[in-house]
């Protein structure tokens, strides 16, 4: 989990308590800094995640201390020498890893929290990704990962391991910020939107704040919830006004070269009645008016998660 909201604490927990935790930060300084903290708290592998359309040579370089190096975003090409999983949106993105000489794949269902590249659920894309796939080439699975019962239904539809976001952003250890950790414990429904795509102008799920509710006013709200099932609205991408969209796409090519201070101004400037909305999330760190203002990631099991819980907790309550 990007911005900073998956640090060592997080992946050093995940990591020591059976799973694979990741490190996302940017910066090559930062993942040498995050990195290294981490391996002072466990021995155990640790992976650190880079988005294609950012990620700098240093990154890279420092990305090859950890395990594994994960990619998100963009046409899969090797940039280590060490083991890379690219995360995947459809079967012909997975091949296209394959191709490029990945280790495996993880598949994202449209139900993921955070930036989401397809538009499959979780368990059919896994299907399909499966049978077009060589048998030994690992495939993981991502979205909707919340309990043992997720963990098992991926597994026994043929994935490597699955992959968790939003449950373990409602971690003690995430860097989430406090008030954003709140309004995913009361939340129902989620989003998929371009809103926050300044810079970035790319599909996300998110729970809505007041920056959606100006700007999407039209989004999915549910008040009662017995049991959770997502309407087919909350699968469909709900875009942003068209001069917002304008926008974003026209500053997406120079985003890639925006030093930290002026993204960290940016941030700081956000109002939820900002026709530019950034795509940095709410850490414990940032500017506390990106709770109402900024992007608040989380998938669709956001709406089963009520309790915020120690790491290695979450890691054996996922196991099947
Ligand atoms: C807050 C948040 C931030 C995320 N940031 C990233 C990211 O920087 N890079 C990435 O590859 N995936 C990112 N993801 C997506 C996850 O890798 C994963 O696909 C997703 O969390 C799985 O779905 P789930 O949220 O239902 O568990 C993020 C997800 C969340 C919830």
């Amino acid at each position: 989990m990007g911005g900073g909201l998956s640090r060592h604490e997080l992946a050093a927990a995940v990591s020591e308590a059976g799973g694979l935790g990741t490190i996302a930060v940017n910066g090559a300084a930062a993942i040498g800094r995050e990195l290294a903290a981490a391996r002072a708290l466990t021995g155990r592998p640790l992976a650190v995640n880079l988005l294609l359309p950012f990620a700098r040579r240093d990154w890279f370089e420092a990305a090859a201390e950890a395990d594994v190096v994960v990619t998100f975003w963009g046409r899969p090409r090797r940039r280590t020498r060490g083991v890379w999983l690219h995360q995947c949106g459809s079967v012909g993105e997975a091949r296209q890893a394959l191709a490029a000489g990945a280790d495996g794949v993880i598949v994202q269902g449209v139900e993921a929290g955070g930036h989401v590249r397809g538009r499959t659920p979780a368990l059919q894309l896994l299907e399909q990704a499966r049978a077009a796939l060589p048998a030994q080439f690992p495939v993981l699975s991502a979205g909707g990962v919340a309990a043992a019962a997720d963990v098992r239904a991926a597994l026994e539809a043929g994935a490597s391991a699955a992959v968790a976001g939003t449950r373990f952003l409602l971690s003690e250890e995430s860097r989430a910020h406090p008030a954003y950790k709140e309004r995913l414990l009361s939340a129902e429904a989620t989003i998929l939107t371009d809103l926050f795509g300044a810079g970035w102008p790319a599909p996300h799920r998110v729970v809505p704040n007041a920056a959606t509710d100006r700007w999407l006013p039209s989004s999915p709200r549910r008040s009662s919830f017995l049991g959770y099932s997502p309407t087919k609205d909350e699968r469909q991408l709900a875009r942003a006004p068209r001069a917002n969209r304008v926008l974003n796409r026209a500053l997406a090519p120079g985003a890639r070269y925006a030093p930290p201070a002026l993204q960290l101004r940016m941030a700081l400037a956000q109002r939820p009645g900002s026709r530019l909305l950034g795509p940095a999330g709410p850490s414990d760190e940032g500017p506390p008016t990106l709770v109402e203002a900024g992007a608040l990631y989380a998938g669709e099991t956001v709406a089963r998660v009520d309790e915020v819980r120690p790491a290695a907790a979450l890691v054996a309550d996922l196991t099947p």
